[in-house]
Order: structure tokens, then C-alpha cells, then sequence
């Protein structure tokens, strides 16, 4: 057997050993997904174990993504410019690490919305790890124009100043959560990343309902609920709504590729979260 697994703190909640089990089964493939629980003062023991003991690569999620980077061999491109690794990949004993975030959601998005990146004006609420990971793969996509609102102004500046040092092409700024309601009537693509409407303050929603409009996609990625409140009041007002199941799915797909070199079995995937949790 051919092991693979999660390493965070904690991650007896995860549903991404249910969803790869899943995926493996379907292909008939003799590999395995783990849930390794790691202790905070261990994580270079834990990162040196994949080569001791062969494992083909791991997931890191919270608090790790960013404590690993520093005991692999290699970390790919949009990884150091989302500056956190999700997914590491044993090739022979060297330990690359990548960022599969960002790109879940872009592929979800694409996938499910049909929606031409490079033609969007988009607003991105909130600035933590989760925005930045998505930021960062948007623009790589093409998106030409961003405007990043969050509750702590000063994270937003820092943010924008970042990313457009590294996409000099596009049009990136900060933008004050008072002024959300305005900038929204130029923008075509809303992007949630904070946890406001997620379960159980499932009455919360960072954007007024009255802000919103047909022209607009509003994704949230949240996926329990898997509509929010945000997402309702966007339905209510005639605009397209994407909630944040597929990046889960898609950044579990891309790294299932990059473990098995097979294209990942995206609908069971799907299927197999959709029956754990709703
Ligand atoms: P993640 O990896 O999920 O992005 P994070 O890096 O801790 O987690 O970032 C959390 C984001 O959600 C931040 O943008 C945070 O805003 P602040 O930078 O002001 O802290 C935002 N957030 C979380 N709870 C929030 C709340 N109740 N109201 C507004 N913003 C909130």
C-alpha cells in the first residue's frame, strides 16, 4: 500500500481522509489517506518521517501550512507566493511542496460557473491565509482588477501591496468595508473568505443584502452551510451564487494528480463529502 495522509492539529474532523479513500477506491488504486494528529513542537520529526517511511506525500492543514515550508526540498512558485504549502509530494526522497488552495477554488469556479476569469472585476472580502491563497490564483488566472476589503484595514493595505508588486498588470487596491456597497456596483465577481456566516451563526453576512445585484457571482467559500446567508441574499436579488464545496473537492482533486498522476474522480469525491455532511 501506498501511504498518503493530513498532517495538522487538530484533524479528527477532516473529512479529506473520507473524500481521498474515497477517490482511491474508485480508481482501484492500492494507496491509503491517513489523519496524522501532529504535536506543535514536531513538526520537522513529522515532515522527515514521509521520507523515513515512504510515505507518497501528505495534505498540511492548520496550523502547519506554513511551519512545513521550511524542512522541504523544494517548494513550488505559487506556493512561496501564496506563501503556505497544503500538499507535499515525495519524488524519490525529495520533498516538494505546493499550494493546491488557490487553484481548487479557480478550478471549482471555472467548472461550475463557466465564468471567464480574465473578464471579472472583482471584490475579495477579507485578507487571512484563505484570501491570500485564492488572490494569488486569481490573478495568476488573468483576473485583471481586485479590490480586497477586511475588518483590519492595515491587512487589506499589506495585502494589496504584496500582490501587486507580484502582478504589476493588474489593477489591485485596498478598499474600506464601508465603501463595499459602492464599489459593488462596478464589480462582477464577490468573493467571501472570512468564517462570518459559517455554521452556527449561520444569520451572519459581511455585505448588505441591498448591495447586491444581478450582474454580480458572488462566491462564498464557506461550505457549511452550504448556502449562507450571503449567498441566500444574493439568489434573493437575481445574481449567480457558488459556494465553497468545489474548492474543497478541487484542491483534494489536484493533489490526488500530483500523489497518483491519475486524473482524480472529482464527482465521487463530491459525492462521498456531499453524504458526510449534508
Ligand atoms: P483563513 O485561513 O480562514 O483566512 P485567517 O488567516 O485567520 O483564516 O483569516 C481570517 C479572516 O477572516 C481575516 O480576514 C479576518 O479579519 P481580520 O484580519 O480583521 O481579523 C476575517 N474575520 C474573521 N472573523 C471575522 C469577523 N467576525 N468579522 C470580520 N472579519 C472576520
Amino acid at each position: 500500500t501506498i501511504l498518503t495522509g493530513l498532517f495538522g492539529h487538530p484533524v479528527g474532523h477532516s473529512l479529506s481522509p473520507l473524500m481521498h479513500n474515497r477517490a482511491f477506491a474508485e480508481l482501484g488504486v492500492n494507496f491509503h489517506y491517513a489523519a496524522f494528529d501532529i504535536d506543535p513542537g514536531q513538526v520537522r520529526e513529522a515532515v522527515a518521517a514521509i521520507r523515513a517511511l515512504g510515505l507518497r506525500g501528505v495534505n498540511v492543514t492548520i496550523p502547519y501550512k506554513v511551519a512545513v515550508m521550511d524542512y522541504l526540498d523544494e517548494v513550488e512558485e505559487e506556493a512561496k507566493a501564496i506563501g503556505a504549502v497544503n500538499t507535499i509530494v515525495n519524488e524519490g526522497g525529495k520533498l516538494i511542496g505546493y499550494n493546491t488552495d488557490g487553484r481548487g477554488f479557480v478550478r471549482s469556479l471555472i467548472e461550475e460557473t463557466g465564468i471567464d476569469v480574465k473578464r471579472q472585476s472583482a471584490i475579495l472580502v477579507g485578507a487571512g491565509g484563505a484570501a491570500r491563497g485564492v488572490a494569488v490564483s486569481l490573478l495568476r488566472a488573468g483576473l485583471p482588477s481586485l479590490a480586497i476589503a477586511n475588518r483590519t484595514e492595515e491587512k487589506a493595505e499589506r495585502l494589496a501591496e504584496q500582490l501587486q508588486a507580484m502582478n504589476p498588470q493588474a489593477r489591485i487596491a485596498a478598499l474600506p468595508m464601508k465603501e463595499i456597497a459602492d464599489a459593488l456596483t462596478d464589480a462582477t465577481l464577490l468573493v467571501q473568505t472570512t468564517s462570518i456566516g459559517m455554521h452556527p451563526n449561520i444569520d451572519a453576512s459581511p455585505v448588505a443584502a441591498e448591495a447586491l445585484h444581478e450582474r454580480l457571482l458572488v462566491s462564498d467559500l464557506i461550505y457549511n452551510p452550504l448556502e449562507t446567508k450571503l449567498l441566500r441574499d444574493a439568489k434573493e436579488k437575481g445574481a449567480r451564487i457558488h459556494h465553497g464545496l468545489g474548492m474543497f473537492i478541487y484542491q483534494g482533486a489536484l493533489s490526488f494528480e500530483y500523489w497518483t498522476g491519475q486524473p482524480a474522480p472529482v464527482e465521487a469525491m463530491r459525492k462521498a463529502v456531499s453524504d458526510a455532511l449534508y
